[in-house]
């Protein structure tokens, strides 16, 4: 007889611990060996959350190299509980230890097959019972994850109605889902002890704003009420607000925008026309929100304009120079220029805010991150296995998106959600608004390194958005290079790999809906694609979430900043006596759901795991262990170097410090 030494490690949260009687069987390249009860000194208490435990599991002979093992768990006296172990450990006679990763809810009384550490890809498997078990690892998946069309011409997302219609593994943890509805609860019952919530009248004095949620202040938001009127801090929030990524150079001025040298003031600078040929001007253009139909609010028709905004860069700063509201020149659409009347030009800088407000919701947030990381992961969990590399590499980046997302279906885009009644973008607009962006988007655009530079930014001064982005696309870039190196040796393996092939096949399908021209890759043919691709699908469900979704409240608690609706039309003349900006700002009640929303979504769970950490050990080689490492020293070291960055800075830049933000999209 040989005996087996294994250590099974249940995780430590809550309901993880089981008192039913658990069962392993070990199988090896030589043989498997019975199915054994896990009954040790502790009897049923043995299975604790957090805690390990020992059993012996004793066979008549070696079974060879270890690779698969399967866990059963049947009801004690009646009581079939739920178990949530991380690992199992097995020392063989020969003094060999074996991880088996498991991560993952047991609650039925079914068999699981769990394989050990080393990621394997499909091709290199030898044996046929690790062929098997890969095949029934993917049909179950097939099953627990199925695309759904939510809405034409949208990227599709996972079918459920309801968190409760996923696997409990890609659930929120019992600690998350508390306190995301303890915050959402202590929001909104604020509003309705200061009776906020059912006024639909405009406001009447601006300082009352900052009464809404004074407890909640940030020291940005702070800084957003005392600068908001400044056009430098106008111009700053595209370089370093939470919609950093639309601000382009301007190499010729669009037809519909007609800017003469005549009508801008550039302090001496030279011409537009010179400018323009120097790279120093650079637009804004919201011409995706033309012709949207914008919502009625509280029973009133509400106003959302598709702007256009210009930009001078001068002695490192930059500046707005003019705003046209409207995409079509006419007489009742005038070029706003800072040198016209402060009303006149604050408004138009109020309408464009509004503006973008939903571009930023929509496209960069909504759309660029939540949706994009949900097709990632659903594509993960349906193509790919627990031993591959890739699953191992990316299952981190996954976590919670699956319910956030179906959170936000249920509550913020839904027929009664937050967004459809209170944005003026919100209803049909909202899904007008979702399929432009779909359609113009570009890999090209999701890949920082090729973003600045088409939109002629790599040079732009005190961008820290995209200082501290590139630092981390390069980071990442190294470590899921040396990742992905020792997997995929030559262009070859990455080409046999059908099962990374259906991945990338299925991204292109359900995520771009096969539009080719966003350069999406349709399949992988080289490892220099793969690593670039993963690149910034790690840096899209972490850098890029963090950057547009982290400063929601801090720039839209001030209202006036980021109104989420205009109940007035713009002006379409200068010069006005009639100053209406109150009645133009959204109403109380259309305010407070704004803010009270966009506090919730920027607040951070306790449970936050940050960029490179990963708790749970997919990975069991040492090689890609020491990987991580090394990609942690470095993100740590880029965080010092940020934290020092900022420190003379009026306005940190935190956003995209790694210490701060999550590997996932998980708010
Ligand atoms: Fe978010």
């Amino acid at each position: 007889m040989v005996n087996y030494e294994v250590t099974v490690y249940t995780t430590n949260c809550a309901l993880a611990t089981t008192i039913n009687n658990v069962y392993i069987k070990l199988v090896g390249s030589e043989g498997e060996s019975n199915r054994s009860w896990l009954w040790g000194f502790k009897g049923s208490l043995a299975l604790f959350k957090g805690d390990v435990a020992h059993f012996t599991v004793s066979c008549r002979k070696s079974l060879g190299t270890l690779f698969l093992i399967e866990l059963d768990k049947q009801h004690f006296l009646l009581f079939q509980d739920s178990w949530y172990p991380s690992k199992v450990e097995v020392r063989s006679p020969e003094g060999d230890t074996y991880c088996f990763p498991v991560h993952r809810w047991i609650t039925d009384r079914e068999v699981h097959l769990f394989r050990e550490g080393k990621a394997v890809i499909a091709f290199e498997e030898t044996h046929p019972l690790a062929k098997d078990a890969r095949e029934q690892e993917l049909i179950g998946r097939k099953k627990d994850y199925c695309w759904e069309e939510l809405k034409e011409g949208l990227p599709h997302c996972i079918k459920g109605k309801s968190p409760l219609s996923l696997p409990p593994e890609v659930r929120f943890s019992y600690t998350k889902d508390i306190e995301f509805v303890w915050t959402a609860a202590t929001g909104e019952i604020e509003l309705y002890v200061k009776g906020l919530e059912k006024r639909d009248e405009p406001w009447t004095d601006i300082d009352a704003f900052d009464r809404v949620f004074r407890c909640k202040m940030t020291e940005t938001s702070e800084y957003v009420e005392e600068q908001w009127q400044e056009d430098e801090f106008f111009a700053y929030q595209y370089l370093n607000g939470v919609n950093p990524i639309m601000i382009r150079c301007c190499k010729v001025l669009p037809e519909n925008f007609p800017v003469t040298n005549d009508m801008v003031f550039l302090h001496g600078h030279g011409s537009l026309t010179e400018e323009i040929e120097r790279g120093n001007i650079f637009l804004c253009d919201y011409k995706r929100l033309d012709g949207v139909t914008a919502n009625t609010i509280n029973g009133k028709k509400q106003y959302l304009m598709a702007p256009l905004v210009l930009f001078h860069k001068r002695q490192g700063k930059l500046m707005p120079i003019a705003i046209q509201l409207k995409q079509t020149p006419a007489d009742d659409n005038p070029i706003f220029f800072p040198t016209d009347s402060a009303y006149d030009w604050m408004m138009a800088k109020m309408f464009v805010r509004s503006a973008d407000f939903q571009e930023h919701e929509l496209n960069v947030h909504l759309l660029r991150t939540h949706l994009l990381a949900e097709v990632f992961a659903v594509s993960l969990l349906r193509n790919v296995p627990m031993v591959h590399p890739l699953y191992k590499l990316l299952v981190p980046h996954t976590r919670y998106t699956l319910q956030i997302n179906i959170l936000a279906r249920l509550a913020l885009i839904s027929e009664k959600g937050v967004f459809t009644e209170f944005a003026a973008s919100g209803g049909e607009a909202m899904f007008t608004i979702l399929k432009r962006s779909l359609s113009s988007m570009t890999y090209k655009s999701l890949c920082i390194q090729d973003d600045v530079d088409e939109r002629g930014v790599r040079d732009m001064p005190n961008y820290y958005y995209k200082d501290d982005g590139l630092r981390l696309w390069n980071v990442i870039l190294t470590f899921v290079k040396e990742v992905l190196s020792y997997y995929y040796k030559t262009d070859d393996v990455v080409v046999k790999d059908s099962e990374l092939q259906d991945w990338i096949q299925d991204i292109f399908e359900h995520g771009f809906l096969s539009q080719e021209q966003t350069g999406i890759p349709q399949k992988f043919s080289t490892v220099a694609e793969l690593i670039k691709f993963v690149t910034m699908v790690i840096f899209t469900c972490s850098c890029q979430h963090s950057a547009v979704n982290s400063g929601q409240y801090d720039y839209g608690a001030w209202m006036p900043n980021t109104p989420i609706s205009l109940q007035r039309p713009p002006p379409t003349t200068k010069g006005t006596k009639d100053h209406i900006m109150m009645q133009t700002l959204p109403d109380i009640s259309t305010t407070v759901k704004g803010m009270s929303t966009l506090w919730l979504l920027s607040k951070e769970s306790s449970d936050f795991v940050p960029l490179g950490q990963y708790p749970e050990q997919y990975f069991t080689e040492g090689f890609p262990r020491k990987l991580i490492k090394r990609f942690q020293r470095e993100l740590l070291q880029l965080s010092v170097d940020i934290k020092i960055r900022n420190e003379p800075l009026s306005l940190p830049y935190t956003y995209l410090d790694p210490a701060s933000f999550e590997n996932s999209v998980a708010i």
